[in-house]
């Protein structure tokens, strides 16, 4: 596992060109072939200040422009920044098909049971694995540190990274129970990026890994590109640093196979891949329903979705568009499809399969992406960007977008999978789904909202187990420790005991 994870960290240096390790001196040869690269890319600016630089700066800006190819670079931004324009007939909107659907609101209890049980043998036979999106740099949320570490005011403080180990921790051990093996083991892969990385790796060693075995954890990192500025330039963000950002969450796909991570699963026979994003402080991680729902159509690709609240609800959905699985967002439909209700129930919207960005992988699969990860498109972000003047060396800070970043959506590699190897499967929002996306006080997806979704959740469960839940005007709500149950269950001890809200129940030492 060592000798995995040395691999790791090497590619990773190779990807973002560290700036701790001394970089070797390029010849002045090396150096003169990589500025006419750029220069006859129309990209000469980055070397605006080279002969004002120190030996070491003028090799970091060496390293660091020989990790991207720049006649690439030039084509992503010019797509980007100035799209074809598109005079095709307008697309034809369906729900996915029945056949590849189902909901956990409406579906026969029978199969829930055996989609659970199904996916917990995968567990205990270790077929199981988790990937989790934690690349993003969460500016809404304005916290310094990775959004994973934040601490949503839970009574026992822990921080999204801690509930999402301890899910896992308790998943493994209800395997191993069912299955009467020792050994049911969830690798946990973490995808970090430049700015998330190196907090990321620190908090789960200074947390002991929240329980879970070292070598079952491996923090990996996404590549990132270039920012842009709105004609196209490659942006400085010092004389001797082209500003970079993370790729976006599609970049997903190519770093597990870049990061080795890939190469693991592989060595561990992985077959069933969950894949979800760090800020969603419901998720079911490595959900058995999903996973044994998912193996049982055989599918490659299949996703969480919650139902839509109202047709004015600001959210993707998944679809199949021209017959192939897609999301739209919702400013891509028009009022009258948005309101459209279902033919077989007019209470329920015809469009109501929310995105909440959580997927199921076939690890064969993952075993495809080098033949469509060149085609993922890329997105235009625009944001404010800081960078140094090229006439005069000046650092500035903008105060409205001066630029763009280059993002990757995960869910772009819909479109790409025949609609009968993708399924989808509705869960209730209120057991799955609670973003944390906002600064506290913003009153929705925040950690407000979050912390009240976890309470609430709890007291269901201990409500549906008998348990009493003295609740006041604004105390409400009791935290469950996922050690002591991972989706509501083993609560029984609890029937007719009364419990004083809020209130935390946690395994003893
Ligand atoms: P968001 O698009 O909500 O971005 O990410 P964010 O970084 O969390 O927040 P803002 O937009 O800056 O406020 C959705 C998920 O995708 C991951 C995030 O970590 C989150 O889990 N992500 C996003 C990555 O892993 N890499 C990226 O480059 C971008």
């Amino acid at each position: 596992m060592a000798a995995i994870k040395e691999t790791v960290s090497n590619l990773i240096g190779k990807i973002t060109g560290s700036a701790e390790e001394a970089p070797r001196e390029p010849s002045a040869e090396e150096f003169q072939a990589l500025k006419k690269k750029y220069t006859d890319a129309n990209q000469g600016q980055v070397f605006a200040f080279v002969d004002e630089l120190q030996t070491a700066d003028k090799s970091r800006l060496f390293h660091q422009l020989s990790t991207f190819d720049v006649t690439r670079i030039n084509e992503l931004a010019d797509k980007a920044l100035n799209p074809p324009k598109t005079d095709d007939a307008p697309a034809t909107l369906e729900p996915l098909p029945s056949s590849a659907t189902a909901s956990i609101i409406d579906s026969d209890p029978t199969d829930l049971k055996s989609w659970y049980d199904a996916g917990l043998k995968q567990v205990a036979e270790n077929n199981v694995a988790v990937v989790l999106m934690a690349g993003g740099q969460g500016t809404r949320l304005g916290s310094s540190a990775p959004k994973g570490c934040f601490d949503i005011g839970l009574l026992s403080q822990k921080s999204l990274f801690q509930l999402q180990a301890e899910r896992i921790a308790k998943l493994q051990d209800l395997a191993n129970k069912a299955h009467g093996v020792q050994s049911a083991t969830i690798p946990w892969y973490v995808m970090t990026s430049g700015p998330t990385r190196k907090p990321t790796e620190e908090f789960f060693a200074e947390h002991k890994y929240f329980g879970l075995s070292k070598e079952n954890v491996f923090i990996f990192e996404q590549g990132v590109l270039p920012c842009i500025s709105n004609d196209g330039k490659i942006i400085m963000e010092s004389k001797s640093k082209v500003a970079v950002a993370p790729d976006g969450n599609g970049g997903i796909y190519q770093a597990i196979v870049t990061s080795g991570v890939r190469e693991d699963m592989r060595k561990r026979g992985i077959k069933h891949i969950h894949a979800y994003c760090v800020d969603n402080c419901l998720v079911k991680v490595a959900d058995p329903v999903f996973i044994g729902f998912s193996a049982s159509k055989n599918v490659d690709i299949a996703t969480k979705v919650v139902r839509k609240r109202d047709a004015a609800e600001s959210v993707g959905l998944i679809v199949q568009k021209n017959g192939k699985p897609d999301v739209v967002e919702y400013s891509e439909i028009d009022q009258a499809t948005a309101e459209a209700q279902d033919p077989q129930d007019s209470k329920l919207l015809k469009f109501r399969a929310a995105n909440i960005v959580n997927h199921y992988y076939s690890f064969n699969f993952f075993e495809s992406i080098e033949t469509w990860m060149h085609k993922l498109p890329h997105h235009v972000a625009r944001k404010k960007i800081p960078y140094v003047n090229p006439e005069n060396g000046e650092a500035v800070k903008p105060t409205s977008p001066n630029g763009v970043k280059l993002e990757q959506f995960v869910f772009d590699v819909f479109p790409m999978t025949p609609l009968e190897k993708f399924a989808s499967i509705e869960v209730r929002r209120e057991d799955e789904f609670s973003p944390l996306k906002n600064a506290a006080g913003t009153g929705q997806d925040d950690p407000d909202t979050s912390r009240a979704d976890i309470m609430k959740q709890g007291q269901r469960w201990i409500e549906a187990a008998g348990g009493i839940v003295i609740t006041e005007e604004d105390k409400f709500g009791v935290e469950v420790s996922p050690l002591i149950s991972y989706g509501g269950e083993n609560l029984e001890f609890l029937k007719g005991r009364e419990i004083k809200a809020p209130a935390l129940l946690e395994k003893e030492e």
